[in-house]
């Protein structure tokens, strides 16, 4: 595998490439887990050559504290990539990708307002900036992301649409603890206790998903959620909606059962924890 630190030194390398070989980019931000490794492996399905980056982007994060504590774990995440067959991992640094403070602001709507948007005001802005970056340096043909971040993937994907990026966009099923808690970076920061009791965001979301699939209504389905996280003492739930996936606005009533999801977001021992799953999944 091939490691650049420099946007000029991948660029060259890709350049003669570019013409006979399919690239597929698979942006992360590192401390990389079970997750990341099955979006390397869609991308070396469909892809000639992937290209994985590694950057923890400074302006998608709303808190200082949440930027600071982000695990940074490059060894272990190069061999992992490595491992799993990835061609080039890109690793820039923060002056690399922001030379001078951004002064464009990239603003994908109201979608980026509800649920994450409301809890992290500006996140989306910041996402929308680094991979339209990511897209610009490494011009990739394909680019792969986890359904965990099902509303980045909607915003990416109207990033795609408005600005005309010739990217096709894959979103990969999210991969699981055994307890069904989702992989993320985030999880490291949990004590083996907490980990259990973070199961219980899947159980919510498995839960509505049997009620809202036996005509449940909206109103009893988060009745219940609310009802299992009043068994845990550390898990505070932030929000739990059954949404639409065209404009993440909050539902009353399902009405079409292929556009519907259920998200969840808690927290616990300061470490926020987001979910999903399609309705009809
Ligand atoms: O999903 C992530 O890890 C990040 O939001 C992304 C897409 C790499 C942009 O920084």
């Amino acid at each position: 595998m091939k490691v650049f630190k420099t946007i000029h030194q991948l660029r060259e390398h890709l350049s003669p490439l570019r013409s006979q070989t399919k690239i597929g980019l698979v942006p992360t931000m590192g401390a990389l887990h079970q997750g990341h490794i099955s979006l390397v492996e869609e991308s070396k399905k469909k892809s000639q050559l992937t290209v994985a980056s590694i950057f923890v982007n400074p302006t998608q994060f709303n808190n200082p504290e949440d930027l600071k504590k982000y695990p940074k774990t490059l060894e272990s995440d190069l061999a992992k990539l490595s491992e799993a067959g990835c061609d080039i991992a890109f690793v820039p640094d923060d002056p690399e990708i922001y030379p001078t403070k951004p002064e464009i602001k990239i603003d994908l709507g109201p979608i980026t307002t509800e649920l994450e948007g409301k809890f992290r005001p500006g996140h989306f802005n910041g996402v929308g900036l680094v991979v339209s970056k990511l897209f610009h340096i490494v011009q990739p043909n394909l680019a792969f992301f986890g359904q965990k971040d099902l509303q980045q993937f909607y915003v990416i994907k109207k990033l795609v649409t408005e600005l005309n990026f010739p990217v096709e966009l894959h979103m990969v099923t999210t991969q699981r603890e055994a307890n069904g808690l989702a992989m993320s970076s985030r999880n490291m920061r949990l004590s083996a206790d907490e980990i259990k009791e973070a199961s219980i965001l899947y159980k919510a979301l498995k839960t509505s998903q049997n009620m809202l699939l036996a005509q449940g209504d909206i109103e009893e389905v988060k009745a219940q959620v609310q009802e299992l996280f009043s068994q845990s003492e550390r898990l505070e739930l932030e929000y739990f909606e059954v949404i639409d996936t065209s404009s993440f606005k909050p539902l009353l009533k399902v009405k079409d059962s292929r556009k519907t999801a259920m998200c969840i977001a808690a927290e616990i021992g300061g470490v926020r924890l987001i979910d999903n799953l399609l309705l009809n999944s």
